[in-house]
This record gives C-alpha cells, structure tokens and sequence, in this order.
C-alpha cells in the first residue's frame, strides 16, 4: 500500500529537501550507503572483500539535468576505479552506473553524452581490469539503455546489462541477452511503472522472474541473480545446478545491508556473492527506493527519528 507513495516521493523536489534536511536521517541512510567518500567506498570494499565478498560500487545520484553534474559523476567512477586498482582490489570489485547520473536525461544530446561518458568509464575499468553493469532505470528508458549497452560491448564485451523481471517485455530481452559472454543482472525491478508495461501483483513478478531466470541460466551467458527473495535465491541455484553450471558461471548479487546474513550463507557455501555497494552524498531517491520495498524499513526509519 504504501510502494506507490514513497516511490512518488523518491521523485519529490520538496519531500527530498524535508528527508535531507533532517540531521537524523544520516543514521539511518548509512544502514544502506558506504559512505560520502572515494576513500570511505574503498575502505567498505575492503571490509567486503575480506568477508570473502565481491563488489559492485554504485556512486550515487540519478535524472541529472547539469551536464557539469553528469561530468563530475563521470570523473567519480574514473577516481575510484583507479582507486580500486591501486589498493589491489579489482579483482572483485566492479562498478554499477546509472545511466541518468551521467548525461542520459539532459534535454539536449542526452543520448550521445550518456555514451560518451559511459566510454571514459568502461576505458578506466579496462585499464584497471575489472568490469561495467548499467543498472536498469524506469520502462521510458530501457530501449535506448539496451541500445547504449550493445554500442559499449563493441569495444568492451563485458559491459553487464540489467533486466526487471516486472516488465511484460523482459522474458524476451533475456532470450535476446542470453549469449556467449553476456553478463546479465536479472532483478525484480523497483520503479513504479504502469500496467500496460509491468506486472502489479508480486506473485505474478516471482513467476516472470522464474521463467527469466530459467532463459538466461540455459543459455550462454553469465546471470548475475540480483534479489535478496529466498525462494529465487533456491531455484537460482535449483536452475543453475540442472544447466550444468558451477559457481564460476553466475553469482549472485545484493544489495549492501540487506540481508547480509544470507550474504555470508551463500559465500560459505562457495558460491560467487557480489554486493551492491552505493556511496556518495546523492542518497535520496536509493534510500526511498528501499523504504518502498520494505515497509519494516520504513518504521526502522521513525523509530530512529522518534527516538533520538
Ligand atoms: P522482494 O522485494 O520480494 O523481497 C524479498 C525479501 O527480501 C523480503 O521479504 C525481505 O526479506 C528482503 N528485502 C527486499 N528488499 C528489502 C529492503 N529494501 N530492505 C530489507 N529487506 C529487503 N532495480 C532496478 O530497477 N534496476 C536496477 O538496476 C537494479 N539493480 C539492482 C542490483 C542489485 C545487486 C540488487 C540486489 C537489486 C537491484 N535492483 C534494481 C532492485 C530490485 O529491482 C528490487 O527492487 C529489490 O532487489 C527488491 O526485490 P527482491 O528481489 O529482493 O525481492
């Protein structure tokens, strides 16, 4: 009842300057977020990769309408991938870009500068060796962010791409991705997005997750299976299992400070376990996205103003 709500606020000038302006929210932000900082995003990738955990660092912010902003985030991933390479740590830490964070909603060329600035960030990956996923933002700009992925993968094959099993359209996006070399983050997907495009009951969004997931585990590309849902977790691995693949072949993905008690169960276990670590100071709509998902979080959330 209350998803809708707060994802209309996620999108909300004045509810973010109410929800920022709180000297109390920071507490309970950092529950979900690393830090402000490169350096603060370094030492929590550290921390993760000595627990045995891989890494996907998220620099924070989102629909930019200053190209300065859109450069600024661009030279943020640059920095901290050479980060992540001098500390040694690329070898299981990659980055998560937001297309909108980097050009993709300017009014003018938002197309061309998202691409331009995607490129400076997948040659600083390269040049550290590691990898690139573009997250999946709302349903508007799923064609032209496939179509930046396959214009990024000519030159570097290993750009990941996203897809939201809510959407009607993504069990067919799966048969498409779905090979050699193609590094595939399956989630449920968290924006609001209208019947004609997206599934509304979750029991319908479990079972579009489930045939996705069956497409991209028998075909030839790498899933990364991005959801915290322990039944998806179970037949992810059910699937992977009967295709024949070991836990070099996918891994699965979460977000940091969700469930990280499961986290550690599925490293223990062996298999490949990737957090999605975000930072920066560009907090607002993540954090909203999250409360939507969970109710328990949002009382998590009063409580700590309430009782401070
Ligand atoms: P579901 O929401 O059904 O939750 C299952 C269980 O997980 C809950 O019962 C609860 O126990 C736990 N849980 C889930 N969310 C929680 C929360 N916020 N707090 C506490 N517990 C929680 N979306 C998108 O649209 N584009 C993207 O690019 C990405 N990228 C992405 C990367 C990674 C690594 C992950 C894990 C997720 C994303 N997402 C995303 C978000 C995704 O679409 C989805 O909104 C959330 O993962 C929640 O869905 P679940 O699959 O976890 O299931």
């Amino acid at each position: 009842m209350l998803r809708l709500p707060l994802l209309a606020a996620a999108r909300s000038t004045s509810m973010r300057r109410l929800v920022e302006g709180n000297p109390l929210t920071r507490s309970v932000v950092n529950r979900f977020v690393a830090g402000v900082t490169t350096q603060d995003a370094l030492e929590a990738t550290r921390n993760l990769h000595e627990q045995g955990l891989h890494i996907t660092l998220d620099h924070l912010g989102e629909d930019t309408l200053d190209r300065g902003q859109a450069v600024t985030t661009t030279r943020a991933y640059r920095e901290v991938l050479s980060g992540l390479d001098e500390a040694g740590l690329a070898d299981r830490a990659e980055v998560s870009v937001k297309l909108s964070a980097i050009g993709h909603t300017l009014s003018t060329d938002g197309d061309k500068i998202a691409l331009d600035n995607a490129r400076q960030i997948c040659e600083a990956a390269s040049a550290a060796g590691t990898t690139v996923t573009i997250d999946m933002e709302d349903h508007s700009a799923t064609d032209s962010t496939l179509d930046i992925v396959s214009n990024l993968r000519v030159d570097y094959p290993w750009v990941g791409a996203v897809v939201q099993a809510y959407l009607r359209r993504t069990e067919g996006d799966c048969r498409d991705l779905a090979t050699a070399g193609s590094r595939v983050r399956l989630c449920k997907g968290a924006y609001a997005e209208p019947e004609s495009v997206a599934f509304q009951d979750t029991s319908e969004v479990d079972r579009s997750y489930v045939r996705c997931l069956k497409v991209l585990m028998r075909g030839d590309g790498y899933p990364m299976v991005a959801t915290h849902d322990p039944r998806m977790v179970q037949v992810a691995g059910e699937l992977a299992s009967n295709a024949g693949r070991t836990p070099e072949n996918f891994e699965y993905q979460m977000l940091f400070g969700i469930r990280p008690d499961a986290q550690e169960r599925l490293v223990s276990e062996g298999n490949r376990m990737r957090v999605y670590l975000p930072y920066g100071d560009e907090w607002y709509g993540y954090f909203m996205r999250r409360l939507a998902e969970r109710p328990a979080n949002l009382a998590f959330f009063a409580r700590a103003l309430l009782t401070r």
